[in-house]
């Protein structure tokens, strides 16, 4: 039987190619994988993990904590990845923000793939991630939630792709979303903000990598499926009318405006501890 967080859940994006490439990216700007001790914060469903344990160089006595507040996609992980003989991976329940109780030895990195948007205390949440590594380990992070991750000729399909879904929204389903039940990650930093906050949290940063993406169409009706995202972009609208009229918004407008990708610029960021 499938739970609603789990037919709400990442894992399908998580899965397609293009986002796969995504993570593959930083993780090689940042090395990771050279290391013996490893978080993967805001692991979800354990997409990120598994390009992790496919980089470790000597996997002997290495161990990979996967941690993340939801319990379904902590399970969800550890049933796709199963046992691994060389590597333990710990999956550890836990607010991101209760880092410093939540693992209890240094690390030598710490990876963290779309999720940081999410903590509204970024600050506080840099200062335990660098208690948290060992001298020269490593912190790297990707987002495309922020402030200017739209480039331009991205801007006519999500207005048209919005209100498309909304009209659908309200014709088929009789719902409005409402505004005022807006979620945290929808506040949204620049990217210079986010290296004044890494450099400010005493690290010095190594890789600054804005990237342009071009997210296909099943990137998007896959995203459309996730709970984070239909409460974004209709906040206040039960998820399964939501899913349905962003999915159907969308076939519309990608047809008539006859799309092959839609680009999205990706924030790359690592960083050492000094
Ligand atoms: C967009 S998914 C990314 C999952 C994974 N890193 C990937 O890229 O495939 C965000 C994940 O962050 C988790 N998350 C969000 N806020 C969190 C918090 N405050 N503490 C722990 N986990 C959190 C969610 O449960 C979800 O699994």
């Amino acid at each position: 039987m499938v739970t609603a967080s789990e037919e709400y859940s990442f894992t399908t994006f998580s899965n397609l190619p293009f986002y796969t490439k995504v993570n593959a990216r930083l993780l090689d700007l940042a090395e990771v994988g050279r290391q013996r001790r490893i978080v993967d914060l805001g692991c979800g469903t354990g997409g990120v993990t598994k390009l992790i344990l496919e980089r470790l160089q000597s996997a002997k006595d290495t161990v990979i904590y996967a941690v993340d507040h939801s319990t379904s996609a902590l399970k969800a992980a550890a049933e796709d990845i199963g046992e691994r003989k060389d590597v333990a991976i710990k999956y550890v329940h836990s607010e991101v923000q209760n880092l410093a109780d939540a693992v209890k030895e240094r690390v030598d990195a710490i990876v963290y793939c779309n999720s940081i948007h999410y903590v509204p205390d970024k600050p506080g949440l840099l200062a335990q991630i660098k208690e948290k590594l060992s001298p020269n380990g490593i912190f790297a992070f990707n987002t495309s939630f922020f402030d200017g991750s739209h480039p331009p000729d991205s801007h006519e399909f999500f207005r048209k792709w919005m209100m498309r879904s909304l009209r659908i929204l309200k014709r088929e389903h009789g719902l409005s979303a409402n505004k005022a039940a807006r979620v945290e990650s929808r506040v949204q930093l620049t990217a210079d903000q986010y290296v004044e906050f890494v450099e400010n949290a005493g690290f010095k940063i190594e890789v600054n990598d804005l990237n342009r993406v071009e997210v296909p169409h099943e990137g998007w009706y896959h995203i459309s499926g996730f709970s984070d995202w239909i409460e974004g972009v209709m906040p206040g609208v039960p998820l399964d009318s939501g899913r349905e009229a962003l999915q159907k918004g969308l076939r519309e407008i990608w047809d008539e405006m006859n799309l092959k990708t839609i680009p999205r610029l990706w924030l790359s960021i690592s960083a050492s501890r000094p």
